[in-house]
């Protein structure tokens, strides 16, 4: 028997912020209202509209449209979408909705990265649903299988592309062997990065997401200042040369791992930094402005998430599919999952994360420049997986791929061998991911 109710009371839905993702939430919710009501049992009606210049949103009837963000949360409305972005007011409001029961879904990963433990008690206490699955990766259903399809899986790792303006300027650099300043540029006239690239290029969109992926994963609450960040403004068309040698490319990963000491404890190692991948894996292919991320658990093995990350109607997908939920939820009675940070395990601090690292030297052209390098790694007990030594004279190179050690070890094996006075110059250090070489 359908579970619609053609009679039951309308979910009414306060709707804050109207822009590249607002818009298209809009439009949606108009366009496929008969839908809408009969997948959710009720009709879905838009109270009212928050945003800050009126004047500007033509598209929205003009009786919904106010400057008062606060006074509409506080209405009779039973969801609250936000789609304004940044921590305030959208922090204030989103609080405010939950303490009074009102169900929220929103895209911000900022707010929930840094205030995700804030909003889950507000929620929790009022018995509310909170629900975010647009906050990472767009339009690709994953924060929905974290916290529910693998609910029962133990997720070892969550490894991804997730920020889809850093993964358009390394795709590009790769094809075109020009540097990360022109590519940039390039970028910000074709519309991919933005004026302001500072929160894409220097990894901070990507941590906050990875915060988000980490604190599903784990059952742990991480938050973006728990994530060890570098972003991409130092890869060189030299680092992308070296990588394409070795039959691998530089992406900007959001790496969550499940580190298991040797005494058996556990921790979690969370980080965004530009890492060599082999070709052969799956995140090597997702080229552009898509997002992919690739989780494993122990009895799912590998699962690979693919698609658009970001744009406004692939995002206010992931909003409109969350909105079904929570109104259902309203609709039929019960809540969807509760924030879950039982497991409680320590971030490992990313100088005791193993890692393997790609070193690429400029070295003298003399008999014992390789003894001296590998003795310098010996020395830090790193060991060394695959050495290549090229050329001649001027042209004399020498290339380094190490097992995994711990990256602080890694970090000051590359110190030392910069002094060395065989090393005319460290043409390129980073991190490997994939299987072990
Ligand atoms: N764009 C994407 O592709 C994408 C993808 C994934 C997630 N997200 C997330 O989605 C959220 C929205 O992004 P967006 O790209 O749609 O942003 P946007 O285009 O900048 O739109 C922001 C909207 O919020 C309104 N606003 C700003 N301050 C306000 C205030 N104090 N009170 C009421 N309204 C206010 C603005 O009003 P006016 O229009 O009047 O200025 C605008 O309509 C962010 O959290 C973002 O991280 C975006």
């Amino acid at each position: 028997m359908s579970e619609r109710k053609p009679d039951a009371a309308p979910v009414r839905v306060a709707l804050l912020g109207c822009g590249t993702v607002g818009t298209e939430v809009v439009r949606l919710l108009h366009e496929q209202a008969d839908d809408l009501t009969a997948r959710v049992g009720a009709p879905v009606e838009v109270a009212g509209v928050a945003v800050r210049r009126p004047n500007k949103h033509r598209d929205v009837p003009a009786e919904l449209l106010t400057t008062d963000a606060a006074g509409l949360v506080d209405s009779d409305v039973d969801v609250v979408v936000e789609v304004i972005g940044g921590i305030e007011p959208a922090r204030t409001l989103l609080l405010a909705a939950l303490r009074s029961g009102k169900s929220v879904v929103t895209a911000n990963k900022a707010l929930l990265a840094e205030h995700g433990a804030e909003l889950f008690e507000a929620a929790d206490a009022s018995g509310a649903d909170l629900y975010f699955e647009a906050a990472v990766a767009g339009a690709i259903p994953l924060l929905r299988p974290l916290r529910e399809s693998l609910a029962g899986d133990r997720i070892t790792r969550v490894m991804g592309i997730v920020n889809g303006t850093t993964n358009f300027i390394l795709s590009a650099m790769d094809g075109t062997g020009a540097s990360y300043a022109e590519t940039l540029e390039e970028a910000t006239q074709l519309g991919y990065a933005e004026a302001d690239p500072t929160a894409d290029v220097d990894g901070f969109d990507a941590a906050a997401k990875a915060a988000i992926l980490a604190s599903l994963a784990f059952h742990t609450r991480v938050t973006a200042a728990d994530v060890h960040r570098e972003g991409i403004a130092s890869v060189t068309a030299s680092d992308v040369a070296a990588a394409r040698e070795l039959g691998r490319a530089v992406k900007l990963l959001a790496i969550c791992e499940r580190v298991v000491g040797e005494d058996g404890s556990e921790s979690v190692s969370v980080r965004v930094h530009p890492a060599m991948i082999p070709r052969s894996h799956p995140l090597a292919g997702v080229n552009g402005a898509f997002n992919a991320v690739f989780v494993e658990a122990e009895a799912a093995g590998q699962l690979m998430f693919y698609g658009q990350g970001a744009g406004g109607a692939p995002t206010a997908s992931a909003v409109l599919g969350d909105l079904v939920a929570v109104a259902r939820n309203r609709v039929v009675g019960g809540r969807g999952p509760r924030e879950s940070a039982y497991a409680d395990l320590p971030v490992r601090p990313m100088g005791q994360t193993p890692t393997r690292y790609h070193v690429s030297l400029d070295v003298a052209d003399r008999s014992g420049v390789l003894s001296q390098v590998a003795a310098v790694f010996a020395e830090h007990d790193v060991s060394i997986a695959v050495v290549r030594q090229q050329g001649r004279g001027e042209d004399a190179s020498l290339v380094v791929v190490t097992h995994s050690a711990q990256d602080a070890a890694l970090r000051s094996t590359v110190d030392k061998i910069a002094g060395l006075p065989v090393v005319r110059e460290v043409v390129s250090v980073m991190r490997v991911e994939g299987e072990e070489p």
